[in-house]
């Protein structure tokens, strides 16, 4: 593993132990960075990370909930030490509390803004003094359709991914002039957040109607995604949002 694409380089990726994450951490490893997999729930980032040692590759599981300034520090402060400088930021933890907006009670609202919102800033925050030492940094924050054209039931997740925008598009200019590289993806995947508009018909047939490629995709998919905003390969692209999502989105 110590060829590959994102050889020797260091990667934190929230949210890295169930999902999409998990196929990120999987694929960064297989491109031979060293991982930080990242996550509330510490079982599953722990069986990610063994996953990722048992194939030759490295990796630590830190626990981490992201909507805490606190927890994150330490959380960057650990990885720093037992894995070197952060090199690759990989925002992608989420939650989602759906209601329709007439009914969304504070929880809900700061809940998804505290994890998405929150929860990449202090990420940013955390791993910036080290990329602009380094003069390299790649970061890419997790959006979604939601946050390009609006959706229905989840006007939180909506706002937190729109804003997510923002701070790629800022972040990118700030960071530039320190060779620092921040894009975004807006992906779609088979995963536990997405099983209930996977698995019940009164959701499934109109979201599989508006994917062009009619289906929905694996973890893995996406990661490719991420391999290549994380790569020397994206050296001249920033600030942009990459839909990973079978066509769904076209045109914003
Ligand atoms: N799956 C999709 O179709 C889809 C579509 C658009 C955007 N996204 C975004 O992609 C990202 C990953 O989504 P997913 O589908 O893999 O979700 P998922 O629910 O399968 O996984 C999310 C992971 O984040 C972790 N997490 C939640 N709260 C956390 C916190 N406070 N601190 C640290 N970790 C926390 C969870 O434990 C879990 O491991 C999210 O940002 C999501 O909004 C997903």
């Amino acid at each position: 593993m110590s060829t590959g694409r994102l050889s020797g380089r260091v990667a934190v990726v929230t949210g890295g132990g169930q999902g999409i994450g998990r196929g990120i951490a999987l694929r960064y490893a297989e491109e031979g960075a060293k991982i930080a997999v990242a996550d509330i729930n510490i079982d599953n980032a722990k069986a990610v990370s063994d996953e990722i040692t048992a194939a030759g590759g490295t990796a630590i599981a830190v626990v981490n909930d992201v909507a805490s300034r606190q927890s994150v520090n330490d959380a960057a402060q650990r990885i720093a030490s037992e894995l070197g400088p952060i090199e690759i930021l990989v925002a992608n933890a989420g939650v989602t509390r759906p209601a329709m907006l007439w009914k969304m009670t504070d929880q809900q609202w700061s809940d998804v803004m505290d994890t998405h919102l929150n929860g990449s800033f202090y990420w940013l925050q955390a791993v910036v003094d080290g990329m602009r030492a380094g003069k390299w940094g790649r970061v890419i924050f997790t959006t979604s359709a939601a946050g390009i054209q609006g959706t229905i039931g989840q006007i939180n997740y909506s706002v937190a991914k729109s804003g997510l925008l923002g701070m790629t598009r800022s972040a990118a200019r700030e960071l530039a002039g320190d060779n620092i590289i921040v894009n975004a993806v807006a992906p779609a995947a088979a995963t536990p957040m997405t099983e209930k508009i996977r698995t019940e018909e009164r959701f499934s047939t109109k979201y599989l109607a508006e994917i062009p490629l009619h289906r929905w995709a694996e973890p893995d998919e996406i990661a490719g995604a991420y391999v290549f905003l994380a790569s020397e390969e994206v050296s001249y692209m920033t600030g942009q949002v990459l839909s990973v999502d079978g066509g769904r989105v076209m045109m914003r």
